[in-house]
């Protein structure tokens, strides 16, 4: 008997390797974000075709603004254009577009720009997609905890009312289950401040693919993979 194929309901990609990329081609940085973003394109339309029903991605972490101004800039052009060119078409495929993060740092233009493609989009009901924008996990966790202990002090909540089920809801991610699948691109195999919280019980797959070249037959692997694995949750089978 043919045994049905596990797709993750929650797929979180770290899309690692574009300067390497570029570099390799001996290109600017930029030039390896332009090639990651088409890499992005393609790889939402895979993602949500092969029935994932939550997509979220590492755009930009709170750690890169310390990059040049130049890349950084390159990075916050590509957000405003992605939302110019991509919109209509996330729309007719029923893709609804969020972000995770903290905006409050975004230029006027940036927030706009974002706060568009998430009201274009909000009807979408075949996937969601998250892109994680001025995001780490830690200050997202922070934030939670200050959230909390604000509703504590105001007598809205009692401190042995908190359990994880509230963190969970204090969270940016607040919206979407926890990853059930974590990709990261370029050979690297760590989690650099991204969604340790909601990884808890998330499956790794780590690729030596930079992210510009991960393409349909890459996620086709990935999701092999992910069915193979036996998720006990800390119980016996
Ligand atoms: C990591 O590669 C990639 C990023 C920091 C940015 C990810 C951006 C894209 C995929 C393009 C789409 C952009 C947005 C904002 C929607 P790296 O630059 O760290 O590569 P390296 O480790 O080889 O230097």
């Amino acid at each position: 008997m043919s045994k049905e194929k596990l797709i993750p309901r929650h797929i979180a990609i770290i899309m690692d390797g574009n300067g390497r990329w570029a570099r390799m081609r001996g290109k600017e940085r930029s030039e390896g974000h332009i090639a990651g973003m088409d890499a992005l394109r393609e790889t939402v339309r895979n993602v949500a075709q092969a029935g994932v029903k939550y997509l979220t991605v590492y755009a930009f972490s709170t750690e890169n603004w310390g990059r040049p101004q130049a890349e950084v800039d390159a990075l916050m052009e590509l957000i405003c254009k992605g939302v110019e060119m991509e919109s209509a078409e996330l729309v007719k495929v029923g893709i609804k577009v969020k972000t995770i993060g903290d905006r409050s740092r975004f230029s006027d233009k940036v927030k706009a720009s974002l706060e568009k493609i998430e009201q274009l989009t909000q009807a979408g009901e075949n996937m969601t997609f998250a892109l994680a924008l001025n995001y780490s996990s830690r200050s997202e966790i922070t934030t939670a905890v200050r959230n909390l202990a604000e509703r504590v002090a105001q007598g809205e909540i009692k401190a042995e009312d908190i359990d994880e089920s509230m963190i969970s809801s204090a969270l940016y991610t607040s919206f979407m289950p926890d990853p059930d699948l974590i990709i990261r691109t370029s050979g690297e195999c760590r989690l650099s401040n991204f969604l340790m919280w909601q990884a808890s019980y998330s499956e790794f797959y780590f690729t030596p693919t930079l992210w510009p070249d991960f393409d349909k037959e890459e996620l086709e692997r990935a999701l092999e993979v992910y069915s193979t694995r036996d998720r006990r949750y800390g119980l016996v089978k």
